[in-house]
């Protein structure tokens, strides 16, 4: 007996930060790179599961992990959930696609991965709204005080429009658009970056709530523009959303080179995407343009690039 899940990345398209302090974001999927979870019986005693996640060097049993391990705190909170005591023997195998700690979800994918896998190995799947307030759950592991959005967008796989513990609302895009994404190489954990907007937020509140006030008027601007098939609004926004990103203190050398690189390439507009610091930038393009935005990108000291179609 089998069971597997997959589930997308996804990118911050406007709002990163912000939407920590309540306000609105819009997020994407991104089906080039998932997360896979395989759930294979094993002859062993109840309770007894392995984990295999070769992409991160890890091969333990969940009981030898701490409680608060994030893939042994997700593995038993799908089974506190269907108040599943001894739960039958299994491997769960994990494998990803999604580079970790880039801004690019791969926490939440895992997760959302694993929950459906395990919980239709117990033949008992869980609803879309359940997977998501248990990946939400996990997030709080790998984040500290996320939002919400990673789970959200990578729960339901497609485009949404996010305020934080509202339900969330899915986007049509009238027009679909080209994102280019460039990768930094530089690993960031949003739950640094996610810490320091805070102190600094802390330390001079009344100016950071005027710049999340100023991105949140982006993010409803942009909204307007993906209902409305007005594509070329968007890249100025992003140029708009980047800024405020950097005075808040979130861009870097590494980030600001990237966005720059590929609007000298023809981009309508770039920005970093996620936590900031280091991990991922996007940049709109024509759909013509995107081969050569991207080797602008690679030129410019990207690690790698993910060209994709936001529908
Ligand atoms: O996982 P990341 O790096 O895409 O960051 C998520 C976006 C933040 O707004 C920075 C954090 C959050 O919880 O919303």
């Amino acid at each position: 007996m089998m069971t597997t899940a997959s589930a997308p990345g996804k990118i911050i398209l406007f709002g990163e930060h912000a939407v920590v302090y309540g306000r609105p974001a819009l997020a994407m999927p991104v089906t080039q790179v998932q997360a896979t979870a395989t759930v294979i019986k094993r002859v062993a005693l109840p309770g007894d599961i392995q984990i295999e996640a070769p992409d991160v060097g890890l091969s333990a049993n969940v009981n030898a992990l701490p409680r608060d391990h994030p893939l042994a705190a997700v593995i038993h909170s799908v089974f506190s959930a269907l108040g599943i005591d001894r739960p039958p023997a299994c491997t769960v195998h994990i494998e990803s696609t999604i580079p970790v700690a880039s801004g690019l979800g791969s926490g939440a994918a895992v997760s959302v991965a694993v929950i459906r896998a395990l919980s239709s190995f117990v033949e008992r799947p869980l609803s879309d709204q359940q997977v998501n307030s248990l990946a939400f759950e996990a997030e709080r592991l790998y984040h500290g005080a996320p939002s919400g959005i990673d789970n959200t967008v990578i729960t339901y796989a497609r485009p949404i429009f996010f305020i934080k513990g509202q339900p969330f609302e899915p986007v049509r895009v009238a027009w679909p658009f080209t994102i280019v994404i460039g990768d930094t190489g530089i690993p960031s954990p949003t739950k640094e970056t996610v810490a320091e907007v805070r102190r600094k937020w802390q330390a001079d509140t009344e100016r950071y709530e005027k710049i999340f006030d100023q991105i949140a008027v982006v993010v409803h601007e942009a909204r307007q523009s993906i209902k409305a098939g007005n594509v070329s609004a968007l890249g100025p926004l992003m140029d708009e959303n980047q800024a405020l990103l950097r005075d808040m203190g979130v861009s870097s050398v590494e980030l600001d080179r990237l966005t720059e690189a590929t609007r000298k390439s023809g981009a309508m507009g770039a920005k970093l995407s996620g936590g900031g610091r280091g991990g991922n930038m996007i940049a709109l393009v024509e759909k013509e343009k995107a081969a050569v935005v991207a080797e602008a990108l690679i030129n410019a000291g990207a690690k790698r690039t993910i060209i994709t179609q936001i529908r």
